[in-house]
């Protein structure tokens, strides 16, 4: 099978696609026949090695010291399974899925890849009916960030919230979330980006290009730092007394009862996933040169098959 490989932390050009054996089930996985993944700013995170200094270290031990112990990136993806082990009762051969590779041995940026039916991090549920393998594919990681970090913020209908960074995957999933919660929405983007927030959802939007957003005169009851470029300091400015600051730099997890609801709002209609640009697996270099400019709007998909 064709799989996109990394022996070595560094550039794009470290990805090369390969042909390499394709995998087989264990007892307890699925064989999952890969229709969709995406390239998300962990993906290209990882590739780079680029973690903060305090955690450079405990990252690496985790990740690889000196070469990377997964070879292969992909977070998220969307397919079909085409084969299972005989203690996995879940799933059946032919069931469409989506879910994640958190912390499992390779990645999605491949045309199969074999998943534990359940495992400690990461999850994997029936891919939303009616919804295309590529939007599928994008939901996972960005969505289940932004749910995670508003119910820590204790999210309720009728508050405000600031969402800063809207632009980007967890942002445009934060947005449309908020609104589904019942909040006021506003949004902090640049010039580029405002007619994009709007149409997901945003009641209001703040330009941070021509605005401080920490010089409104409003205040709000929540605020969702989505790209990791504000503070909590900075962000009280503008927060209410109670209010609550949550950010993409604080610790999160993935739970099989958020991706279920995820799937559940998805089929509904109640979110959807922004997709940006959709490469194919041969583009998989220049989708993370894409990425890794920082301005790519909600997310960007790597169309494995049709
Ligand atoms: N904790 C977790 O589990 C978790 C999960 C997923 C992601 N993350 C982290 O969350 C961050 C965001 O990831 P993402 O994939 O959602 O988005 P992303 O692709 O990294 O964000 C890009 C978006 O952010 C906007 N942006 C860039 N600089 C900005 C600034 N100074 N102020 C406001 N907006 C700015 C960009 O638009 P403009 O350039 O037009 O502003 C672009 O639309 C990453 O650092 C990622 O590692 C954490």
């Amino acid at each position: 099978m064709k799989a996109a490989v990394y022996q070595n932390y560094g550039s794009p050009e470290e990805i090369k696609v390969k042909e390499i054996p394709k995998p087989i089930p264990k007892a307890n996985e699925i064989l999952v026949k890969i229709f969709a993944t995406s390239v998300t700013s962990g993906d290209v995170r990882l590739r780079k090695s680029d973690f903060p200094p305090l955690f450079w270290l405990p990252a690496r031990l985790i990740f690889g010291l000196f070469s990377p112990k997964k070879k292969i990136l992909g977070h998220e993806f969307s397919g079909v399974i085409e084969d299972k082990g005989k203690e996995v009762t879940r799933f059946d051969i032919g069931d469409e899925v989506f879910g994640t590779t958190t912390l499992l041995p390779t990645g999605s940026y491949a045309e199969y890849v074999c998943i534990p039916e359940k495992w400690k991090n990461g999850v994997i549920e029936h891919k939303p009916e009616g919804i295309s393998f590529d939007k599928s594919a994008t939901l996972p990681i960005g969505c289940m960030t932004a749910m995670f970090l508003l119910e820590k913020a204790e999210a309720k209908p009728k508050q405000s919230i600031l969402v800063y960074g809207a632009s980007g995957s967890v942002g445009s999933f934060a947005v449309q979330l908020a609104k589904n919660i019942g909040m006021e929405v506003t949004a902090v983007c640049s010039t580029e980006k405002v007619e994009m927030v709007k149409e997901i959802g945003a009641d209001k939007v703040i330009d941070y290009k021509l605005e401080d957003y920490t010089r409104s005169a409003e205040q709000y009851d929540v605020v969702f730092d989505a790209v990791g470029k504000t503070t909590k300091s900075q962000a009280k400015k503008v927060l209410a007394p109670q209010g609550s600051f949550v950010s993409v730099n604080m610790m999160t997890k993935e739970k099989p009862d958020h991706l279920l609801k995820i799937k559940k709002l998805a089929e509904e209609g109640k979110i959807e996933a922004y997709i940006d640009k959709t490469y194919g697996l041969d583009q998989i270099v220049e989708a993370h040169k894409y990425v890794e400019s920082g301005r790519k709007s909600g997310n960007v998909v790597i169309k494995i098959r049709d």
